[in-house]
C-alpha cells in the first residue's frame, strides 16, 4: 500500500490576534518538542496572525496554511490576498472552498477551481474542501455532491500539477456540530473520493492524495477515525483552538 504522511491541520477560523497566535504557537512546539511520530502538523490563523507565527514555525513539524486566497497575482481587489503574498508570508498550505466560504460568502465550484491553479502555480499545496449537507446525505445525494464538487473543482487541471493537492472531506452536518462522522461513513466517503480521482483524473495520484476528514473531530475520536484505510489525517477546527488539545490530536498515536 503507498504510504502516505500523515497530516493533522488547524483552521482556525476568525479566531486569535496575532500575540495570542505567536503564544499559541510556542507552547505548541514545545508539547510537540519529543517529535510527532511521522505526522505532520498544519495552523491556519487568520491572515493578520501569519506573520506572527511564521517565523516560530520556520523549521518544525507544524507547517504554516492560510484559510482563503484571491486567485489573481495582484490588482484592484479591495480586501483580498493572493497566494504569492501568502508564501511571501511563510505559507506552504492553504484551504480552499471551505464549507463556510461556499454557504456564507458565496464561493463556486468555478471559483474554487481558480483559487486551486492560483495556489498551485504559486507554489501552495492546496487543501480542497467538499462535502454534503444533512439534506443532501438523507437524500441519498452525497455521492453526487463529492463527484460534483471534485469534477468542478479540478476541471481541466492536469494529473501532474495534482501532485500536492490534499482534499478535505468534511460533511457539512458535522461541522462545529459535536456530530462527528462515524468512522464508518468517513471511510466510505473517502473511498468513494479516491475511486473518482482514479477515474477521473489518474489511478497513480488516487493512490498518493491525502484525504483527511473534517468534522467534529476531537482527541476522544482521532485515533478511530485515523485506523481507517482511507483516511490521511484531519482538519480540525474548534479543537484546533488549544494547543494541548491540538497536541494530543497530532499526537494520535500515544497512548494518553
Ligand atoms: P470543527 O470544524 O472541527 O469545529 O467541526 C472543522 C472545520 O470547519 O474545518
Amino acid at each position: 500500500m503507498e504510504q502516505r504522511t500523515p497530516l493533522i491541520a488547524g483552521n482556525w477560523k476568525m479566531f486569535k490576534t496575532g500575540p495570542e497566535a505567536a503564544d499559541y504557537a510556542r507552547r505548541l512546539l514545545a508539547l510537540l518538542s519529543g517529535g510527532t511520530a511521522g505526522v505532520e502538523a498544519m495552523i491556519a490563523p487568520p491572515f493578520t496572525a501569519l506573520s506572527a507565527v511564521a517565523d516560530l514555525l520556520a523549521g518544525s513539524p507544524v507547517a504554516l496554511g492560510a484559510q482563503n486566497l484571491h486567485p489573481e497575482k495582484q490588482g484592484a481587489f479591495t480586501g483580498e490576498i493572493s497566494a504569492p503574498m501568502l508564501v511571501a508570508a511563510g505559507c506552504r498550505y492553504v484551504l480552499v472552498g471551505h464549507s463556510e466560504r461556499r454557504q456564507l460568502f458565496g464561493e463556486t465550484d468555478e471559483g474554487v477551481r481558480l483559487k486551486i491553479t492560483a495556489a498551485l502555480e504559486a507554489g501552495l499545496d492546496p487543501v480542497l474542501c467538499i462535502g454534503e449537507t444533512a439534506t443532501e446525505r438523507e437524500a441519498g445525494r452525497t455521492f453526487s455532491v463529492l463527484d460534483n464538487q471534485l469534477k468542478n473543482g479540478l476541471e481541466g487541471l492536469i494529473p501532474d500539477r495534482l501532485r500536492k493537492l490534499v482534499i478535505a472531506y468534511e460533511p457539512v452536518w458535522a461541522i462545529g456540530t459535536g456530530k462527528t462522522a462515524s468512522s464508518a461513513q468517513t471511510q466510505e466517503a473517502h473511498a468513494y473520493i479516491r475511486s473518482q480521482i482514479a477515474e477521473g483524473v489518474e489511478i497513480a495520484l488516487s493512490k498518493s492524495i491525502r484525504i483527511l476528514y473534517g468534522g467534529s473531530v476531537k482527541a476522544e475520536n482521532i485515533a478511530e477515525l485515523m485506523s481507517m484505510p482511507d483516511v490521511d489525517g484531519a482538519l480540525v477546527g474548534g479543537a484546533s483552538l488549544d494547543p494541548d488539545t491540538f497536541s494530543r490530536i497530532v499526537l494520535y498515536q500515544r497512548p494518553w
